[in-house]
């Protein structure tokens, strides 16, 4: 039976999961393997392995490869599952018996489809009971989808009999079984010993030339075998993707259910079927979310804090009563409680903004500390810089943090004053309660509490400009 996992569960040591990704994804036009398309911000193959995850250990996951194997497993690695290799893709039945060798071991096998992203842990787990209640040599996992075409189908031998007859491909159907609604989700419980037995008698005599792992429902019944089937509640955590137009559907429901997730949670977002929130989002209670943002990666927002639309936040950590005004976009950055960014503002990756600090329109911040309270309001460079708190950094300024080869720091202190359209060319330090003259080129260190002043002194030439009116005007008459 399946037990508790991972803080309480314990995961089944008696099972393998093979999960089948080595197809190349024919159907979807695309360079890319299947796959490694996305939904929800991760991969096809991510989301399966991580469903997985949740039933047995990542040594006991083996992931079947073969089309650009190298690259799908270099996607994945991170999991530390096993893989087999099988180069030349005959069929999904040629998958397993590419694997079998591999899972001898184990009792029982767990058969995933690599495109079939949105199945949960509890819907694996629910087949695995099913199989091992029903002593089955193989168990179907089977939904009713508003839309069966496409999927084979799933004949059972009597109606509401758990037992089937055989699964039959979209391509072969007959005119009586197309009204069939029950179709292979692709995802199945085998007994080890009955893939050993019967696995090799399967042939390719069919549309596509290939061996289909789904014929073996037929074969084992054929051998009187038992075959069952088990209905996922939720047909839509079990369709597949085949096509561009199926993964953005995948894509939006997935999406779907992680604003459900975050509203349940309380945070408010305004009409969320504009937002682009990755599964691996968390955002705190009383955050809102305007139309049109995009929270990325593993992005975390406080509590209070606001969002406003067209922002795209990638890999942040945003703190609490934070305002993120509209079209900011901050990658791998974090920022303090407090923080007013924006409009238009952007933190390139290595930015941490501290308490109270406010970052106005057109501000590019890089690779920069900034403690609480800075002020960059408007139009201002501040890259490989540490800015000390309750800094004031004037509309204009620059750090010049590249001399063309190397980059260099800027470090400035505490309560300084920085006047508008000043470059600071680096390595430079200013020190705690300095001003900087508005204009200035600033090459030399500033000590602490000094006035620095870099530019070209005034020169104001009284009845200047009236005498050179003057002069023209007589130059045009004579
Ligand atoms: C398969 C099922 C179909 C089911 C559907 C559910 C078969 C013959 N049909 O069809 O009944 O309704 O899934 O989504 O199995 N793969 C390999 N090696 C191969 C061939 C495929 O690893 O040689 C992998 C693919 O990368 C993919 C998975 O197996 O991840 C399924 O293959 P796919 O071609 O997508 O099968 P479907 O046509 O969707
Ligand atoms: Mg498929």
């Amino acid at each position: 039976m399946s037990k508790k996992h991972a803080g309480g569960q314990q995961k089944e040591a008696n099972v393998a999961v093979v999960i089948m990704a080595a197809g190349k994804g024919t159907r979807l036009k695309s360079r890319k393997p299947k796959v490694l398309h996305e939904v929800g911000g991760r991969t096809l193959l991510s989301h399966v392995i991580a469903a997985a995850s949740g039933v047995v250990d990542a040594k006991q996951i083996f992931t079947i490869v073969g089309h650009e194997a190298e690259r799908v497993q270099n996607a994945v690695a991170e999991f530390g599952t096993r893989f087999v290799e099988q180069p030349e893709q005959r069929g999904t039945g040629h998958a397993i018996q590419t694997a079998l060798k591999s899972i001898t071991d184990y009792e029982n096998v767990l058969v995933l489809s690599g495109d079939v992203p949105l199945i949960r842990t509890e819907t694996i787990e629910q087949l695995w009971r099913f199989h091992q209640k029903e002593d089955a040599a193989m168990t179907i996992l089977t939904a009713a989808p508003e839309n069966p075409n496409g999927y084979g189908r799933v004949v059972r031998r009597r109606a509401g009999s758990a037992e089937v007859e055989s699964i039959v491909e979209d391509e072969a159907l007959t005119s009586a079984q197309r009204s069939i609604k029950e179709i292979n989700s692709g995802i199945y419980a085998f007994k080890t010993s009955a893939l050993e037995q019967y696995l090799g008698g399967l042939k390719a005599n069919n549309a596509r030339g290939e061996l289909y792992l789904t014929d073996m429902a037929g074969v084992l019944r054929a051998a009187g075998e038992r075959v069952v089937a088990v209905q996922a509640e939720d047909a839509a955590e079990v369709l597949g993707a085949n096509t561009l137009a199926e993964l953005a559907a995948l894509d939006a429901r997935m999406r779907a259910t992680t604003a459900n997730r975050l509203m349940a949670a309380g945070v408010t977002i305004f009409r969320p079927d504009t937002c682009v929130i990755d599964a691996g989002v968390e955002v705190e209670a009383d955050a809102i979310i305007e139309p049109f943002v995009q929270l990325l990666g593993r992005t975390k927002i406080g509590a209070e804090t606001r969002v406003r639309s067209f922002s795209v936040i990638e890999n942040c950590t945003v703190g609490e009563r934070v305002i993120i005004r509209q079209s900011c976009v901050l990658a791998d950055s974090s920022v303090g409680d407090g923080a007013d960014i924006g409009p238009f503002a952007r933190l390139r990756p290595g930015s941490e903004i501290g308490e109270d600090v406010h970052i106005g329109n057109f501000v590019e911040v890089k690779k920069s500390k900034l403690h609480a309270g800075v002020k960059a309001g408007h139009l201002a460079y501040l890259g490989d810089s540490e800015i000390g708190a309750g800094t004031n950094i004037g509309a204009g300024v620059i750090t010049c943090n590249y001399d063309g080869v190397h980059k260099h720091a800027t470090r400035i202190g505490k309560g300084v004053f920085v006047g508008s359209d000043s470059t600071l060319v680096a390595p430079i330090a200013i020190d705690d309660g300095a001003y900087i003259g508005a204009g200035s080129c600033i090459t030399k260190d500033v000590p602490a509490g000094a006035l620095a002043v870099g530019r070209g002194r005034q020169v104001t030439k009284e009845g200047w400009a009236e005498a050179r009116r003057a002069r023209r005007k007589a130059q045009e008459q004579g």
